[in-house]
């Protein structure tokens, strides 16, 4: 039996929070470590359970672990034992695929089964099989498994995203670095977690051009020396601690955050009547008189409105004053924790898996609920800490993939959260 979060709503918010390491860089940094027979270093890492999982696999794989201190690894990869990946561990995260990268680099073999991750969506690889196929690669595909498998070196390529993927830009990427000759890798995803992936791996000896814009340019080189990933701060978490100021209507400090990473959802809060302190490293919000009104979004990849942020900002617009348009197209399966907020006292209508319109402003009332997934459960603790009474969620340890020990984050700033 998991546990579960029992939330007393509507205590006074307030004080410092600090955010923690990027999720989704410090699983790609622990891949690119598997590119080098050198030490890596990674700093910043945050304690969550993905990285928990991401851990177990490298080191099932023979890789050196070693914890130096609360938040930092080293990681050495001097010998690879296993290019079959540990397939219950796979399917518990979607970063699990970006290993075929480094794993076809340096062992020209890759074994894996669908990766895993949040259900938001049918999230296919379809993408990462046919970059991989131009790179030389041969696909074989069963009910459980992908076989994937080079003779001789990767090869490098001409690549077009058809549609912009993070994962599969990173998982390229990695290939391409040792691959023989040049790749181009266009439609390219432009987060800040593949640009900071690409800066670490310049440093470590790989030739990347054109980081941080949507065409990569990367020439092949036999070898990389060690590394040093610094983890930048998780701009999910920075967003989320904002949002869960303003609907609070609290003096909230963000510390420890690149406030420069969210720009469009900056701009967004601000339309909706939303006073922040912007700082170098840190965001604060103000209290408010008056209510928001409700601003429209649709989501993006990078520069845009991040998907992963749509759920906490839907929440904030049943605060608000007014009618707002949620469009999330990027995946098909991330609305339908608004059910959840109805069920809680939101009028949220639901006009198809990638639409709904909020009517606010609504107040909640506590009940017992369950969280989906990682975005949708932290929406749904906010939600709690908004509502009049108790609330009961269960499966608390979905958060725990992506935010580090929340309560006690939370009960630091005033809310009423405990684990049981
Ligand atoms: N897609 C394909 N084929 C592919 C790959 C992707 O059709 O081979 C489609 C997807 O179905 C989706 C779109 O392309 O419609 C974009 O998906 P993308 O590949 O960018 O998503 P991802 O790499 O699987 C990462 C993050 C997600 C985040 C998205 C979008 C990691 C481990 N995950 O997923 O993070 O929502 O990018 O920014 O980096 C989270 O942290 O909670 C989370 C879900």
């Amino acid at each position: 039996m998991g546990s579960s979060f029992f939330i007393q709503g509507r205590q006074k918010i307030g004080g410092e929070i600090f955010v923690r390491g990027g999720k989704n860089f410090v699983l790609k940094a622990l891949a690119a470590s598997l590119l080098t027979e050198d030490v890596c270093l990674i700093k910043n890492v945050p304690q969550i359970t993905d990285v928990e999982v991401m851990l177990k696999l490298l080191g099932k794989m023979g890789v050196g672990i070693e914890k130096t201190g609360k938040r930092s690894l080293k990681i050495k990869a001097e010998e690879i034992k296993n290019f079959e990946i540990d397939f219950e561990d796979a399917r518990k995260i979607r970063a699990s695929i970006v290993l075929s990268g480094p794993l076809l680099a340096r062992k020209g073999k890759f074994i894996i089964p669908h990766p895993g991750g949040d259900v938001i969506g049918k999230r296919p690889i379809d993408f990462f099989l046919r970059g991989f196929e131009k790179m030389g690669v041969t696909v074989k595909r069963t009910d459980s498994k992908y076989e994937l498998e080079t003779k001789g070196k990767l090869k490098g390529a001409k690549i077009f995203l058809p549609k912009i993927s993070v994962t599969g830009t990173e998982a390229l990427v990695l290939a391409a670095v040792l691959a023989k000759g040049d790749t181009v890798i266009d439609n390219a995803a432009m987060e800040p977690e593949v640009a900071h992936l690409c800066k670490c791996l310049v440093k470590m000896g790989a030739k990347i051009r054109g980081i941080g814009t949507n065409s990569l340019k990367i020439s092949g080189v036999t070898k990389l020396k060690g590394g040093f990933f610094k983890t930048i701060p998780d701009r999910i978490e920075t967003g989320t601690f904002a949002m869960l100021g303003i609907m609070n209507n609290a003096d909230l400090t963000i510390k420890n955050c690149n406030p420069g990473h969210l720009e469009t959802l900056w701009d967004k809060l601000e339309e909706a009547g939303a006073k922040i302190e912007i700082g170098e490293n840190t965001v604060r919000t103000i209290p408010l008189k008056k209510r928001l009104k409700g601003v429209s979004i649709q989501t993006h990849e990078y520069p845009g409105f991040a998907t992963d942020l749509q759920p906490i900002y839907t929440l904030l617009m049943t605060q608000a004053e007014g009618v707002s348009l949620i469009h999330d197209p990027i995946f098909e399966g991330r609305l339908f924790f608004t059910d959840t907020l109805n069920r809680m006292g939101a009028d949220i209508v639901i006009c198809d898996p990638h639409r709904v319109v909020v009517n606010g402003p609504t107040n909640f009332l506590g009940k017992h609920i369950e969280s989906p997934d990682i975005r949708a459960g932290i929406t749904l603790i906010l939600a709690a800490m908004l509502a009049k009474g108790e609330s009961i969620i269960d499966n608390a340890e979905i958060i725990d993939r992506g935010y580090e020990n929340i309560e006690k984050r939370l009960r630091k700033i005033g809310a009423a959260i405990e684990r049981r």
